[in-house]
C-alpha cells in the first residue's frame, strides 16, 4: 500500500503544472488555429503629411497614475517554479531598461515555500522602480483564499497593483480545473474596497464582453485587461496536458473550444464603447503596428505574453531586440498616420473591414 511520501507534495504538483505552463507554449503551437484577432480588419488611415519628425516621436504613456516609457506591459505569465525565475530575471530587466510594466504570473504558489516565492520577488529586486502586477485568480477567490494571503502576494513583489485573472475556459478543461465562478464578483468587490493599490481584472485569451466589463466597472475595478482570442489558446495548452493525463473528455472539450472567445479587436471594441475605465489591450497582439491600432481603437496600454516569453527564453539579447523591433514599428505607424503621441494616436481615424465590420454592428 502506497504511504503518503510515495504522492507528490502539492508543492511539487504546482512546480510541474507550472513548468508545464512554459514549456507547452515554447514547445507546441498553442496559439489560436482558425480564429483571429481581427485585428486584420482594422485599418489606420495613411497621412501624407505627416508633418512630425520621426525622432520628436513621443511614446511614453501615463497609466494608472505611473509614467511608462511606452505603452506596453509583458502581460502576466509566470512564477511558482525552478524554471520561471530565468524567465522573470530577463522579463524585469527589459522591463526596468525599457520603462515597460510587468505581470507576474498567478502568485498562489508563491505563499507555499520561499524558494518559490523567490521566482516571483526576482522581478522587483530587477525592476525597482517598474510598474509590476501581482496575480491572482478569480476562482481561487471563489474557493475563499484569503486576504491575508493576497496581502502577501501583493508584498511578495511590492506590487504596484493587483491582477485577479478570469479563466473559466481553462478551468474547465485543466486536467486539475476547478470550474467553480460562484460569487467570484462579489469577492473582486470586497478586494477593491479592501485593498488601496489599483485593481486590474483580465481575461487570459478569451476576452471580455460589454456585459462584464459593465459588472466590473461597477464592482469598483480600477481597470480591465481584455485580453481576447486570436493569439495564446489556453484551451490548447490544457488540451495538450489532458492529453498526457489521459483524459479524454478534457482532450474533447479542449479541441472544441480551442478558438473559443471574443478575438482582440472586438471586446476592446465593445469594452471601450460600455465603460470608462482604462484598458489594456492583449491577447495576440504581436508587433507595434498591432500596438497603434489597439490604442486607436481605445486601449490606454497593450499587453503581449507569448512573445516575450519566447525571446526571453532565448537570450537576454534577443528579449531586448524583440522590444527595440516592436517600440520601432510603434514608432513608424505613427510617423506614417501623422501622430506624434500617444494622446493623438488615440484620437487618429481608422476604418473596419472584413469580418469585424459585419459584426460590429450587432455589438455596437
Ligand atoms: C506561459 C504563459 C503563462 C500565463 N500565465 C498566466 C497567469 O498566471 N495569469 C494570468 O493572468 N495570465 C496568464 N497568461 C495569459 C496571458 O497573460 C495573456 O492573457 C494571454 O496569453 C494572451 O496573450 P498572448 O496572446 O500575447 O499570449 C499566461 C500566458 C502564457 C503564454
Amino acid at each position: 500500500m502506497p504511504d503518503e511520501s510515495d504522492f507528490p507534495s502539492d508543492v511539487e504538483v504546482i512546480k510541474q503544472r507550472k513548468k508545464e505552463g512554459i514549456i507547452i507554449p515554447l514547445t507546441r503551437n498553442v496559439q489560436a488555429k482558425e480564429s483571429s484577432t481581427y485585428l486584420e480588419d482594422v485599418k489606420l488611415i495613411h497621412n501624407a503629411l505627416p508633418e512630425i519628425d520621426y525622432d520628436k516621436i513621443d511614446i511614453s504613456q501615463k497609466f494608472l497614475n505611473h509614467n511608462f516609457s511606452a505603452p506596453i506591459i509583458i502581460d502576466s505569465m509566470t512564477g511558482g517554479t525552478p524554471e520561471a525565475t530565468k524567465i522573470n530575471s530577463r522579463l524585469s530587466l527589459v522591463a526596468e531598461k525599457f520603462g515597460l510594466g510587468m505581470g507576474l504570473g498567478s502568485q498562489r504558489a508563491g505563499l507555499l515555500s520561499s524558494e518559490l516565492s523567490e521566482t516571483y520577488s526576482i522581478a522587483r529586486s530587477n525592476a525597482p522602480s517598474s510598474f509590476l502586477v501581482a496575480n491572482i485568480g478569480g476562482a481561487q477567490l471563489s474557493k475563499g483564499l484569503k486576504i491575508q494571503d493576497i496581502k502577501k502576494m501583493i508584498d511578495m513583489i511590492e506590487a504596484n497593483a493587483l491582477v485577479v485573472h478570469l479563466n473559466p475556459l481553462q478551468e474547465l478543461i485543466q486536467p486539475e480545473g476547478e470550474p467553480k465562478y460562484k460569487g467570484v464578483l462579489s469577492k473582486i468587490k470586497d478586494i477593491c474596497e479592501n485593498f488601496d493599490i489599483p485593481i486590474i481584472v483580465k481575461e487570459v485569451g478569451a476576452g471580455i464582453s460589454m456585459e462584464v466589463a459593465k459588472k466590473l466597472e461597477s464592482a469598483g475595478v480600477s481597470a480591465i485587461n481584455i485580453a481576447g482570442s486570436g493569439g495564446t489558446s489556453w484551451a490548447g495548452v490544457e488540451k495538450l496536458r489532458a492529453e498526457t493525463a489521459h483524459d479524454a473528455d478534457k482532450i474533447n472539450l479542449g479541441e472544441l473550444f480551442w478558438d473559443w472567445g471574443i478575438p482582440t479587436a472586438l471586446s476592446l471594441m465593445e469594452v471601450r464603447n460600455s465603460v470608462k475605465l482604462p484598458l489594456i489591450a492583449s491577447g495576440g497582439i504581436r508587433n507595434g503596428l498591432e500596438i497603434a491600432k489597439c490604442i486607436t481603437l481605445g486601449a490606454n496600454m497593450c499587453g503581449m505574453a507569448f512573445p516575450f516569453l519566447k525571446y526571453a527564453s532565448k537570450s537576454l539579447e534577443s528579449l531586448c531586440g524583440f522590444t527595440n523591433k516592436t517600440l520601432t514599428e510603434l514608432k513608424s505607424t505613427m510617423f506614417l498616420v501623422g501622430s506624434k503621441n500617444i494622446a493623438e494616436l488615440s484620437k487618429s481615424r481608422f476604418i473596419v473591414t472584413g469580418e469585424l465590420a459585419k459584426v460590429k454592428k450587432w455589438i455596437l
